[in-house]
């Protein structure tokens, strides 16, 4: 039940369509005063009266029903009741029958969103970094989903570049099959860095590195199954991650995967008269919309990032007629997607303007609380490890006789490493502190997670029986219900303006409030109609709980 809607249809404002009275109508940040009110202070100019007059002869015409039960006019503003009963009946049942899919919606049916997340660089470190893109992007996919949309999950692998002649070069003079199978990333990556620090000593060693690339593009076996190799590794330990975050792709189609598709669109760019020369490169002149060139070719000829991102775009477009294409990326390549979007705009693409540059800000890790000693890279894995022991130690000494203590608290850790990277604004910075997501007071997941737990050690001893009506919803009981029903609402925007945060918020906000009915009003030994009526919202806050984290990616022990 669309409440704003409701209203808004028996409420003519002169000079005002229904939708513009609609999107006056808001939560009133004090829940005395209304469950919905209508500021009239901007009516004023066009209806030429002060805005308590308005709020009156409005308040004097609107025709009360079963549904708003009281209308008043305070210090201009029209302040609406909701009947109590009407809305508890109305949406504990809507979530006691829709139960798993409650908050999906089919409005995205026959529209299709690519997902470029995650995108890890092949033989690069995994690192603490890459948590924010990996999350963000897991959460918008599995929200899309949810609300009907076909979501292609795109892991834009970083597998070209320069780098990997200088891994073979590295291999082949200090490495070992044995030592990369038993080290895994971390022994590629002492190779690479191993590379550099020689390099410098001996620059024919980037010689060997660039012939060894060149090996690479010109299929050299020998050359390419040692890329292959250091493929498989990479793919293997960050597939070990993506398991324990519950993240998914449809596409590994990474930069390598454009060798064979940059042609067509550089003849294309060539044709447009887009391509101009500049110190040998060739580019795309930008300086008409305040941006660098964007460069296609070096001077030897080879194409680049921004190249293969142009014809990622292209084949996405071809492949999936997407109804936008979604790029989870760090803010640092704000540029490099203005580029790219208003390169394939130049082109005549029209659908340039369904890409959409999902930017983060940065993640780093509190003072002293694991090495954040310069240079030295933190790998996510060891992260999720560390929030995976501590949320063990916590939950053993909260609850020593507790069983399958390991897999909760894997659930409980990894939980606390999604809801750090997730509860925030996506584009603000962040420091990521251990003792802060594994606060189970705080704003956090395992506060969410214990919650569910009481939730359902609630419904255990309560037994089966439910009800949805109540003639008298205490306050406590209606700010949970209010809470419940907004719950739709919060997943559409938080996919509009591509904010998961939005949802972890709200399962904080409703875990408080469920708690402080929980504090408040006793549930087991109330009369049983009453005890009824509580039962059905303790489990419609528990479905909806477990509906927002799962969402997130997060899930939900059965005790804890
Ligand atoms: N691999 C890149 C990096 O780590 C991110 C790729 C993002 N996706 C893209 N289509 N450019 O910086």
């Amino acid at each position: 039940m669309d409440f704003k809607q409701h209203i808004a249809k028996k409420l003519p404002v002169e000079g005002l369509t229904v939708q513009d009275v609609y999107g006056m109508l808001a939560v009133p940040p004090d829940t005395a005063m209304g469950d919905l009110a209508l500021p009239c202070f901007r009516l004023a100019k066009t209806l030429r009266k002060a805005p308590a007059l308005i709020a009156e002869e409005l308040a004097a015409k609107y025709p009360c029903d079963g549904i708003v039960c009281g209308v008043q006019a305070v210090n201009g503003y029209l302040n609406f009741r909701i009947d109590r009963a009407f809305l508890a009946k109305q949406t504990l049942e809507r979530i006691l029958s829709e139960r798993e899919r409650y908050g999906a919606s089919g409005e995205g049916a026959g529209k299709t969103v690519c997902i470029d997340y995650s995108s890890v660089n092949i033989a690069k470190p995994f690192h603490i970094g890459h948590l924010s893109t990996t999350v963000l992007g897991s959460a918008l996919y599995k929200l899309h989903k949810f609300l009907g949309y076909t979501p292609v999950g795109i892991n834009h692998l970083g597998d070209y570049g320069t780098q990997f002649g200088k891994l073979i070069s590295a291999y082949r003079r200090w490495g070992s099959r044995q030592m990369l199978e038993e080290g895994g990333l971390r022994a590629l990556n002492a190779l690479y860095v191993r590379f550099h620090e020689e390099a410098e000593k001996d620059d024919s060693l980037n010689d060997e590195a660039r012939a060894y690339f060149k090996k690479i593009e010109d299929g050299d076996p020998q050359a390419v199954e040692l890329f292959g190799l250091f493929k498989s590794l990479t793919l293997k330990e960050v597939g070990k991650i993506y398991e324990l975050l519950n993240v998914q792709f449809d596409s590994w189609a990474g930069e390598s995967f454009y060798n064979d598709k940059m042609q067509p669109v550089i003849d294309e760019l060539r044709a447009k008269g887009l391509l101009t020369e500049s110190e040998g490169a060739q580019v795309v002149d930008l300086s008409a919309y305040d941006m660098p060139p964007c460069i296609i070719l070096r001077s030897d000829g080879a194409s680049l990032y921004a190249t293969r991102d142009i014809a990622a775009a292209v084949y996405r477009k071809n492949t999936y007629d997407f109804y936008k294409c979604l790029y989870v990326v760090a803010y640092q390549q704000n540029l490099h997607f203005r580029q790219v979007f208003k390169v394939l705009e130049l082109m005549g693409k029209e659908w340039a303007k369904d890409l959409v540059h999902v930017a983060y800000g940065m993640v780093s890790l509190e003072e002293g609380s694991m090495s954040t000693r310069k240079g030295r890279v933190v790998y996510l894995k060891d992260v999720i490890d560390r929030c995976i022991e501590k949320a063990l130690a916590i939950i053993t000494e909260k609850n020593p006789a507790l069983e399958n203590k390991e897999e909760i608290a894997r659930t409980v850790g990894v939980g606390a490493v999604i809801f750090g990277a997730l509860y925030n604004n996506k584009i603000k910075d962040i420091t990521f502190s251990y003792d802060k997501v594994l606060n189970f007071e705080g704003e956090t997941s395992c506060y969410v997670q214990y919650t569910c737990a009481r939730a359902r050690s609630v419904l255990e001893k309560g037994g089966a029986e439910r009800s949805s009506a109540n003639a008298a919803v205490t306050p406590q009981e209606f700010e949970v219900v209010k809470k419940l029903a907004e719950f739709p609402d919060v997943l559409k925007s938080a996919l509009e303006k591509y904010e998961p945060c939005f949802i972890a918020r709200y399962c904080v906000d409703l875990a408080q409030l469920y708690n402080k009915f929980y504090f408040d009003c006793s549930i087991l030994n109330a009369e049983q109609a009453v005890r009824a009526f509580r039962l059905s919202l303790t489990e419609s806050v528990l479905i909806t709980l477990k509906n927002g984290l799962g969402l997130l990616g997060i899930g939900v022990p059965s005790k804890m």
